[in-house]
This record gives C-alpha cells, structure tokens and sequence, in this order.
C-alpha cells in the first residue's frame, strides 16, 4: 500500500448555505454517482478525454442533463460526466472542463468538484494543457504541478462559506506531497517522463505576449495556463487532496518561432494523452488499497 485517502483540511465549523446549483445538480446526479461512490474525481483538459472513453463500465451523463450545469464552449471538451472503473476502482471523470475565458463565474467552474466531494470523493486528479516556460521542459512533455501562482486574479472561495469548505484552506501542499511521489513511480514504471514545475494560471483566453512569457518566468512559472487553479482551490477547502498533471503542449509565445493556435494545443494534447493515460492509470493502481 503506497497512499492512505486521508482529508488534510476538514473544515471545522458548520454550514452557513449550500450553492443552489450544487443543490439541484446533487439531487440529479446523486443516484447515478452514488453506486459504488467514486473515490477518485479526474478532470480531463483540452484534448485529453481520451481516459473517458477507455473507462471500464462506464456511465456518461451529459452536462445538458444536469440541473444547474453550465455547458462546455470549448472545442476539444465535450460535456459529460463518466462514471465508471479505472484499474478497478470507481471513479468519476469530468469529460470538459468550464473556464473563467468562457464567461463563467467561478462558481460554475468549480461546480463539478463540490459535487464529486459531496459524493465521496477524496482524491481529485487536474490535468491540463499548458505552454512551457522552462527552457528545459521541452513540449511535447507532461509535467506535475509542485505548486502554483494564481494570476487569474479571481478565488472561487470568496464570498459566503458553502457547507463543507473552510474558510482559510492552508495551500503548503497544494498539490499533495505523497500524490506527487506515487505519480512519479507510476511515470518512472512505464518510461514517461514527467518533469516537475510551478503552473501559473492566467485568465486567458489570448495567449501570452513574449513580454509576459518573459515575465512570468521570472515569477517563478514553469508553465502558463488558463484552468486548474480554481478546482484546486476549492478542492483544498474541501479536504480533498490533489494531483495536478500539465500536458505541456507548446512552448510559451516567443519562445518558439511558430504563432500558437488551439489547434496546436489540441493536436500536441492529444499525442501525450497516452503517456497521460499511463500515468493516471498507474496513480489509480498504486491508490486502489485505500479505496
Ligand atoms: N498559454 C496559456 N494556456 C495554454 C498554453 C499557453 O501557451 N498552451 C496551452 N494552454
């Protein structure tokens, strides 16, 4: 046994609310969800729904079928949950994410992860596309998130505490220290190379100027992308623990010759979403004891 499910952060006092669209998206979802509880919650990034269609009994339930859901914009993220057995544990994949870019207020963004958490789920898995900033992390490559440095400028926490949540979640180890550990054996046993780095999340939806690549990079970012931190932030209100992993599809504007494009990003996503898929699926069978 490698990794205990262990919340690291329940909250301490009790509910003020419930968000209302959790509220109807919980009633819907619940009966379909609920039977086996999934244990572990994966969001899959652009081009990377590859994992929900190899899901073991998979279940899907469209997005336009849940209460309270918002709908996916983005090519690349199609708009279901899939619920069903990875390496013989039940998880539940969130197959398209909801970006700020899109218009959506933090709150829908971050819908699907108080869901899984209100479900049972201890251990959520963020993956995403990312421009590289590290000269040395050389794309096409997967790195997982050591830590980030929120530049989207805006925190799903704020404004009144949902029931479940604290109100000052510790962000030490955002991105959990024995998670990390098991992702690097799982890359290591099936020979993907998995660099380590810091994620800077911007808002998007442009990409970068090179000054800004320039800029970020002295910050402290290894990578740049437009997701991710504010899953991870209410995932850590939650007590969930989490594991962050960048498919790093292009190198950051200015620092290659080509102009970036969606189009690149999806097609270098969709490249790595086998090794992705390896790791992940390693991650799971290290956990599956604690399940
Ligand atoms: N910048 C921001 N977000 C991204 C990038 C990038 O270069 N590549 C993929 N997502």
């Amino acid at each position: 046994m490698v990794g205990t499910v262990r919340p690291s952060a329940r909250p301490t006092d009790r509910p003020l609310s419930m968000h209302p669209d959790l509220a109807s998206a919980l009633s819907y979802v619940g009966v379909l969800i609920a039977d086996p509880p999934p244990c572990i919650a994966v969001v899959l990034g652009s081009g990377l729904g590859g994992l929900a269609d190899s899901l073991e009994g998979a279940r899907r339930i469209p997005y336009a079928d849940i209460p309270g859901f918002p709908k996916t914009t983005v090519a690349g993220h199609r708009g279901e949950l899939v619920v069903g057995e990875l390496e013989g544990t039940p998880v539940v994949l969130q197959n398209g994410r909801f970006h700020l870019y899109e218009g959506h207020d933090p709150d829908a963004v971050t819908l699907p992860v108080r869901l899984f958490a209100a479900h049972g789920a201890e251990i959520l898995i963020l993956t995403n596309a990312a421009g590289g900033l590290n000269p040395q992390f050389r794309p096409p490559t997967l790195m997982l998130l050591a830590d980030h440095i929120n530049l989207m400028w805006r925190n799903p926490l704020v404004g009144k505490r949902l029931s479940g949540e604290v109100r000052f979640p510790d962000l030490l180890d955002a991105y959990d220290r024995e998670l990390r550990s098991i992702a690097r054996d799982s890359a290591a046993e099936c020979h993907v190379a998995l660099v380590e780095g810091v994620y800077g999340s911007v808002p998007g939806p442009s990409f970068e100027t090179p000054a800004e690549v320039r800029m970020l990079r002295r910050l402290g970012c290894d990578a740049v992308g437009m997701s991710t931190v504010p899953e991870a932030l209410v995932a850590r209100a939650r007590g969930m623990r989490v594991l962050g992993i960048s498919s790093i599809t292009n190198a950051g504007a200015g620092l290659s010759k080509t102009p970036l494009s969606h189009e690149e990003v999806l097609e270098a996503g969709q490249r790595l979403a086998g090794d992705l898929e390896q790791v992940v699926r390693g991650v799971v069978r290290r956990l599956i004891a604690d399940c």
